[in-house]
């Protein structure tokens, strides 16, 4: 089979949500770029895309567009600044990512939702699979997600989702897929056949515990599932609800990947993923270990 199935060049970032979670802190600039430890959240996506063999990125964005553009753009003011100090190292950590990737950018002019920004960057994607990722989901894994994804869709040429198993009283903050197990690479409990799709479910009406992470990989045919559907929960238009057309002509996929996710886009999720990054740091690690020792966890709440 493989051979025939088009690579995967391209990954879509939907950058352009209000994201009301972390008021006040994303008025003026997308949760995307807040940072965990010294990185920007979209930056550990579009490394995890890089790590998968993907280098074109579109970035769809809205407010704070220039926040994001500047951040993958050479500065030569810093570089020069950096370079006659002589801090090579840190020169060497701000032009790494901008040399890897070839970036683009498209505009989203109004939070219509997750479908709808996906289908901004149709022009960009043109006719070729693509994989869509939401920053503020971080994933730590062994190989890359993206990359996991990519071996099933190499497999079977369609859409494959990523999924996680959550507990029922969490269910309705996600995607909800009812799904059966299918044998790939000897194993029967990773990969899935989706039957339906739905997005925040009632814990009742959920047809199971397995939950949409913010990874995909689409064909282009999405776009035009994206085009025929409209508003659904919350005025908005559903990636969730796209796929689920898409259900009707063609196959969809979903793997449980290997990793810990994490909801950096939600304040509790974002203090779990600071900490667990900056503990895995060569350079902070050992500090902050020590520091976290000395908190007294039992104060009470001032
Ligand atoms: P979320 O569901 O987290 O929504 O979006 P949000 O608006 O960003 O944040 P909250 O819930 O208000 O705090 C998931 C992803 O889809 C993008 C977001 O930027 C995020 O990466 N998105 C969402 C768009 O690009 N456009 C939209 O209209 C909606």
């Amino acid at each position: 089979m493989v051979g025939m199935i088009p690579t995967v060049r391209k990954a879509v970032f939907p950058a352009a949500g209000l994201g009301t979670r972390f008021l006040p802190a994303t008025k003026a600039m997308p949760k995307e770029m807040l940072p965990l430890v010294d990185k920007p959240l979209i930056q550990y996506g579009i490394e995890e895309a890089i790590h998968s063999g993907i280098h074109n990125i579109v970035i769809v964005t809205g407010r704070g567009k220039t926040a994001i553009e500047d951040h993958f753009d050479v500065s030569f003011e810093l570089e020069h600044l950096l370079e006659s100090r002589g801090k090579s190292q840190t020169l060497q950590a701000v032009r790494e990512i901008s040399d890897m990737i070839d970036v683009a950018y498209v505009r989203q002019k109004e939070a219509l939702g997750l479908g709808h920004a996906i289908l901004r960057a149709k022009d960009l994607v043109g006719h070729e699979p693509f994989a869509a990722v939401l920053s503020d989901d971080v994933i730590d894994s062994r190989v890359p997600c993206l990359r996991q994804l990519l071996d099933v869709y190499e497999y079977f040429g369609c859409c494959v989702l990523a999924l996680m198993e959550v507990p029922r009283d969490q269910i309705s903050a996600y995607g909800v897929v009812a799904a059966d197990p299918v044998v790939h690479n000897g194993a029967s409990d990773t990969v899935f056949r989706i039957r339906d799709l739905v997005e925040k479910p009632r814990p009742e009406d959920a047809p199971s515990n397995l939950a949409i992470i913010g990874r995909y990989i689409l064909t282009s045919d999405v776009f035009e599932a994206l085009e025929a559907t409209g508003p659904g929960r919350g005025g908005e238009i559903q990636l969730t609800d796209g796929l689920r057309h898409l259900l009707h002509t063609r196959p969809i996929f979903g793997l449980k990947f290997e990793g810990t996710r994490f909801d950096a886009g939600d304040k509790l999720g974002f203090l779990k993923a600071t900490v667990e990054f900056a503990l895995r740091r060569d350079d902070l690690g050992e500090d902050f270990r020590e520091y976290l020792r000395s908190v007294q966890l039992d104060r009470s709440p001032v």
